[in-house]
C-alpha cells in the first residue's frame, strides 16, 4: 500500500515535469483509471487527445488507441506503456486483405471501426465507433457498406439503417464469450435489473438487453436511468467508474469472464517507467498517418449522439 502510494505520487511528479496528460480507457485496471487524467470510451479518448495542449500523451489502452492519438495529433510524443498490448480484433484485418475486399464492392463505402490498425483506417472512407457506428453509417451517400472489422457490431448497425451492411468477419473475443447462457443466469439472478449491453456482443445477447451503449454511453445512462440495479454484458472494467459514479447503484457482470488482458496489461508500474524512459513512443509513417487521419476527420466531424 505504501509502496503504491510511492509509486502514484511518482507518476504524478514526472507527469508535470514531463507535461504529460495520462489517458485511460474504461477497461483499464482500477487503479490506472484512477490515476488518469480523463477516462473514457474510444471516442472520447480520441477528442480529448485532440484537444490536448500537454507535449506527451501517456495512452493506457491497447495499441490502436495509442495509434489513433499519434494520427490526430503527430507534433505530440504518444507513449503506450505496454507495447504488447494490443487487441485481437484490430488484429483480424490487414490493409491488403480489405484492399481484396473492395474490389468486390467498387461502388460500397468502407467504414472502419477504431479498432484497427492505422494501415487499415488508411484504406477506408470513414471510423467509427461504439458510440457513433450507426450515425456514421447514415452519414454516408453510398447504399453499401463494406463494415469493418467487427460483424457483431455490423450486425448491429444492420439492424439500425436502411444502409446494406457487408461485414468483415472480425469479432472480440472478449464480448464474443458472453453467451445467452449467462445473460439468462444473470437475469434470473437479478430480476429487477436493467441489461445494458456494448454492441460488440452477439446478436443473441443483445437481443436479451434492454439498452445498447458504448461504455461511456453505459455510464451515462447508468446515471440518469430510475433503476437502482444493472446487468453490465461488456468487460469487466467498465464497473469501476460505474460503481465509484453512482455509489448508490448495484452493478452485476453479465459474465466474470468478460476480461480483455490486452486491457489489463498496463499496471502501475508499468506507467511508471514509461513516463520515466519515455516508452513505448507510438508513431504512424507520414504517408499512412495523412490517410488515417482522413477517416478519423470524417468520423470526429459527425456530432456524438450516444
Ligand atoms: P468503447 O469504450 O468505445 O465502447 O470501446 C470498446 C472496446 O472494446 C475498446 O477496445
Ligand atoms: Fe479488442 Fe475486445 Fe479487448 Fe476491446 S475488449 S481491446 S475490442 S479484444
Amino acid at each position: 500500500m505504501k509502496d503504491m502510494k510511492k509509486t502514484i505520487e511518482r507518476i504524478n511528479e514526472l507527469k508535470h515535469m514531463r507535461n504529460a496528460v495520462i489517458l485511460a480507457h474504461n477497461y483499464e485496471r482500477s487503479e490506472i483509471q484512477d490515476v488518469a487524467d480523463f477516462t473514457g470510451d474510444s471516442l472520447g479518448l480520441s477528442q480529448q487527445a485532440m484537444q490536448q495542449e500537454a507535449d506527451v500523451i501517456v495512452f493506457c489502452g491497447v495499441h490502436f488507441m495509442a495509434e489513433s492519438a499519434a494520427i490526430l495529433s503527430p507534433q505530440k510524443t504518444v507513449l503506450l506503456p505496454e507495447l504488447h498490448a494490443g487487441c485481437p480484433m484490430a488484429s483480424m484485418i490487414t490493409a491488403s486483405s480489405l484492399r481484396e475486399e473492395k474490389k468486390k464492392y467498387p461502388g460500397a463505402a468502407v467504414v472502419c471501426y477504431v479498432n484497427s490498425t492505422a494501415e487499415v483506417k488508411a484504406e477506408s472512407d470513414i471510423c467509427c465507433t461504439s458510440a457513433n457506428a450507426i450515425e456514421v453509417v447514415n452519414s454516408l451517400e453510398e447504399e453499401e457498406v463494406l463494415f469493418v472489422p467487427d460483424r457483431n457490431l455490423a450486425d448491429y448497425v444492420s439492424r439500425n439503417t436502411d444502409k446494406k451492411i457487408i461485414p468483415w468477419n472480425g469479432y472480440c473475443p472478449t464480448h464474443n464469450q458472453i453467451l445467452v447462457s449467462d445473460m439468462i443466469r444473470a437475469k434470473e439472478e437479478h430480476p429487477a435489473a436493467e441489461v445494458l449491453a456494448h454492441p460488440e456482443c452477439r446478436r443473441e445477447v443483445l437481443d436479451l438487453s434492454d439498452k445498447v451503449y458504448s461504455t461511456t454511453g453505459m455510464l451515462d445512462y447508468a446515471a440518469r436511468s430510475a433503476a437502482r440495479e444493472f446487468i453490465i454484458a461488456t468487460e469487466k472494467g467498465v464497473l469501476h467508474k460505474l460503481e465509484k459514479d453512482n455509489p448508490d447503484k448495484r452493478f452485476y457482470n453479465a459474465s466474470d469472464f468478460a476480461v480483455c488482458p490486452e486491457m489489463k496489461a498496463i499496471d502501475l508500474k508499468a506507467l511508471l517507467i514509461s513516463l520515466e524512459n519515455m516508452q513505448h513512443i507510438i508513431s504512424v509513417p507520414e504517408d499512412v498517418r495523412v490517410r488515417a487521419k482522413l477517416a478519423l476527420d470524417r468520423m470526429l466531424a459527425i456530432k456524438r449522439k450516444r
